[in-house]
């Protein structure tokens, strides 16, 4: 049997129509965008034209989209980048973000700290919801950058952007939201969000890996991290990933187009594997209920049971999904973001997240169900057996 595929915010396959788009950019025009001859402008084609399709996607202008590596390089370059503009300006540098962030935030403002700055964390509430009042303190203390993730990865809840945008706003602080696992997901409305700066990344949406952006909607509220040529106005040199340009502007607009049919079809199968694992497992916890959640994310609490066990079994059992986050799977500390939202240790070490895409049918709900009941009643009894339930 086919094994079933539940990691898709861990990444996602490459969409046939984004290979296609893209595989011309790799076999004939591989030129280099720089150069002024036949071969360079047909590479400089294909990128002017990936920029406006990922600015036609999130409705700005192509100039303000920065291709980079992915999600964690345009997190830095934000938060980096924006925090180097106050330090050269003479003023203190001060990051205020939240506890629940993703380690491309979270390692980004250590940064800041490591040179001379400050860092400021939000607390959440149980469901992962930002606390506003934090916020409004944290701005009256003036952050160079509020960054604030408008979907976090392990438990799929929605942050208040336009509330948090609203406060930024007349506080006159830019806002950077990683909107890694909310672009696709999500309507995404950067004005109404009161958003400045954005991360997207190529591969949470049927693009490869190794290729994101960062919207910039003001070029001189960013320093670049790394230095070279000229490229991309100087803010992220180097000569730029064509090909997985094209397949992030052809992914961002599809993307876009089948938002609706996409999200109604992902909740409604991860609600229908929600409820019938509920249902299957009684005291099953299912994190972050309470709040507006991404349709995409799953994330269960099996109390009694690690989710190192839970996940092993499963992939033998050709279930594949995560623990917290596939970043952090293999370490046996509790996720920060459970923690930070007040789950205890045990229920923390014992969650693993179902996340669906694309390609996600209601025949893997179905296996999904079948399978795990099963594996959870395993890892209970093996972990009575060696003493640890
Ligand atoms: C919320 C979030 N931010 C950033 C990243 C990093 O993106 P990338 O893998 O493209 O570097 C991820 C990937 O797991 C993510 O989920």
């Amino acid at each position: 049997m086919e094994p079933v595929y539940f990691d898709h915010a861990a990444t996602t396959p490459v969409r046939p129509e984004v290979l296609e788009a893209m595989l011309p950019f790799l076999n004939t025009s591989w030129g280099n965008p720089s150069s002024p001859h036949r071969f360079g402008r047909a590479a400089r084609a294909g990128l002017e034209q990936a920029k406006r399709e990922v600015a036609e996607a999130l409705r700005v202008e192509p100039h303000q989209v920065i291709f980079t590596s992915g999600g964690t390089e345009a997190d830095n370059l934000a938060v980096i980048g924006c925090a180097l503009v106050a330090g050269h300006a003479g003023k203190p540098m001060h990051v205020v973000t939240t506890e629940i962030e993703h380690k491309a935030v979270l390692a980004s403002a250590h940064v800041v700290v490591q040179h001379g700055g400050r860092e400021t964390f939000l607390p959440v509430d149980g469901n992962g919801v930002v606390d506003l009042d934090a916020l409004d303190a944290a701005l009256a203390d003036s952050p160079t950058i509020v960054s604030v993730m408008w979907v976090n990865n392990e438990v799929g809840t929605v942050q208040p952007m336009a509330e948090i945008g609203a406060r930024c706003g007349a506080a006159g602080v830019p806002l950077h939201s990683d909107a890694v696992q909310s672009f696709g997901k999500l309507p995404i409305d950067l004005d109404a969000a009161g958003c400045r700066l954005l991360s997207i990344s190529g591969h949470k949406l049927g693009a490869p890996k190794g290729i994101g952006a960062l919207i910039v909607r003001d070029r001189n509220a960013v320093e670049a991290l790394v230095h070279g040529g000229g490229q991309q106005y100087g803010i992220r040199p180097g000569t730029e990933n064509v090909a997985g340009a094209v397949a992030l502007g052809r992914a961002a607009l599809l993307a876009v187009r089948e938002l609706d049919a996409h999200v109604s079809t992902v909740r409604a199968l991860r609600d229908d594997l929600a409820a019938r694992l509920r249902a299957a497992i009684p005291d099953l916890v299912i994190h972050a209920v309470g709040a507006e959640r991404a349709p995409h994310v799953l994330s269960c609490g099996v109390p009694g049971a690690e989710a190192e066990a839970m996940l092993m079994h499963l992939d033998l059992a050709g279930v594949c999904c995560s623990g917290g986050s596939a970043c952090s799977s293999g370490s046996a500390t509790p996720s920060h973001v459970l923690t930070a939202m007040g789950i205890d240790r045990a229920l923390a070490l014992g969650t693993v997240r179902f996340s669906l895409g694309h390609e996600s049918t209601a025949a893997d709900v179905d296996r999904a169900v079948a399978v795990f009941p099963g594996v959870v009643e395993r890892v209970r009894k093996l972990g009575a057996v060696l003493g640890r339930a």
